[in-house]
Parts: C-alpha cells; structure tokens; sequence
C-alpha cells in the first residue's frame, strides 16, 4: 500500500515512520511513504503559502492555489504509477481536522484495503474551503482535541492502517484477533518471572490447557472492557453464556464492595 502526504513538514512525517516496524515495512516493500511539500508550489517569490483570513480573525490561512497544485502533482504521479484504469478515479484523500470523524479500529481497515491513500496535513487556522470542497473525500480527527497540526494525526493512521498489511506484523494472527476488532479489549499478558512482587501470574496461564487458557482469555477480555470501556461494550457481541457470565461478575464485584 502507499500512503501520500501533502505537508509542510515532510521531515517530520519521515523521521517519525521511519524506526521500528514500520520502518522495517517501508524497507521490505510492503508499504511506502511518499511526501510532497506544499511549499514547493507556493508562486510566491518568499515560498509563502498562507494569508491573512478574509473578514479577518485571528491566525493564518493556508492558500488554496499551492494545497491544489500539490495534489494535482501527486494525484499524477499516483496514475503513473499505475499499470491500468485510473483515470477517472478520484483518489481517496483524508485531511486530517479536528472537525472531522474519529478515527477507529473499522476505519483503518477500511483505508488499509485501498492502494493508495492521501492524507492532507493543516496548519495554522486551516486551509482556504475552496481547495477542500475540490480534494477532499474524507475529514478525519484523532480524537476531540487540537494539535497543532495534521502531521501527527497522519502518522497515526498510517501506523494503525500499515500495521495491518498482511506481512507487516511478523505474526499476522495478532493483528486479527487483537483488541477492538469485535469491540472487546485485549485480555491481561503475562511473562517469566512466575513471580514478581508477590504477584503470581494466573495459574491458567501454566496450565498448557489451551481451550482453558482461551476461555479465561476471553473472559478476561469481557470484564476489562466492562470496566474501562463499557461504551465498547455496549456494541460487542457476546453470546448468551458470555452474558450471563457478566452477569455474575457484576453481582459479584457489587456484593463485594457493599
Ligand atoms: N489537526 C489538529 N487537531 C487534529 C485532530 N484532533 N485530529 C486530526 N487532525 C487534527
């Protein structure tokens, strides 16, 4: 998959992709990571790319003119790039704004089966509309909170999208049956020592009984999402034994704290 970012500040979304297992991604072939600077398209004699708001306020605006040409250079490499039909195909583009959709667990599996995905990094008070209305597919935010602008939202999604391409985990089976992917939490982990403080790891673990130690598994999973995430919860889908055993976890931490 290849992720494109239109930024300006390229350096920052490379040095930050590029340790660890996404860096290790990006050096297999499994995914690339392709900037461009907007500042590259400025017309202006300074390399200028934002302005004073129309009807004025506080803050700057970046310009329209080089956020288009940006793309417009982009979106024809992304079709050269390409063996057959694009031409007609407007490529996905999210811009990263806190006015945008949370980013969630669906979502990013939703991009990371695309082949190529954009992502627009904002700055100072934001991007002239105009520009927006003409590339924009997706608005997306991280969370409700403002940074200071979309580089890190972007290096966000590309690690939760790239960390499922099948090879990029060494172990594809955890990025499938981990947490979130059916609403619930991922279950406690242990390892060596047995003991640490006092504090025994659960006996189950030792069993080498695997149906049993799946069984506490997911159950540890209900009663940790009930605790921390009960909106999560609320949409996972637990079959009737699973729910009665919620149940009588809730009654019994209840009775235990009266
Ligand atoms: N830009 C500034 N704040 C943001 C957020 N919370 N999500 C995405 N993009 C942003």
């Amino acid at each position: 998959m290849n992720f494109h970012v239109l930024t300006l500040f390229p350096d920052m979304i490379m040095q930050g992709l590029s340790t660890s297992i996404i860096g290790r991604a990006i050096d297999k072939g499994l995914i690339s990571i392709n900037t461009v600077n907007i500042r590259d398209f400025s017309e202006d004699k300074h390399k200028r790319v934002d302005d004073y708001p129309y009807g004025g306020g506080a803050g700057m605006v970046i310009k329209a003119e080089p956020v288009y040409k940006a793309y417009e250079y982009l979106v024809k490499q992304i079709k050269q790039s390409r063996t057959e039909g694009m031409a007609e195909c407007k490529p996905r583009l999210i811009y990263a704004t806190p006015q945008g959709r949370v980013f969630n667990q669906s979502m990013a599996e939703e991009f990371a089966r695309l082949d190529d995905l954009i992502i627009l990094c904002g700055h100072y008070e934001g991007i002239d509309e105009r520009v927006l209305e003409l590339i924009v597919t997706d608005n997306v935010s991280i969370g409700d909170y403002i940074l200071t602008g979309g580089e890190l939202p972007a290096m966000v999604m590309i690690d939760a999208i790239a960390r499922l391409i099948p090879g990029v985990l060494n172990n594809d089976i955890s990025s499938e049956y981990e947490s979130l992917r059916d609403n619930l939490l991922e279950y406690p982990q242990y390892t060596r020592p047995e003991i640490f403080m006092g504090m025994r790891v659960p006996e189950v673990l030792l069993s080498g009984h695997h149906a049993n130690i799946e069984a506490w598994r997911r159950e540890q999973s209900i009663i940790r999402t009930y605790e921390r995430r009960p909106d999560l919860l609320k949409k996972a889908q637990l079959s009737e034994t699973e729910n009665e055993f919620l149940k009588k976890h809730i009654y019994q931490s209840q009775s235990a704290t009266e």
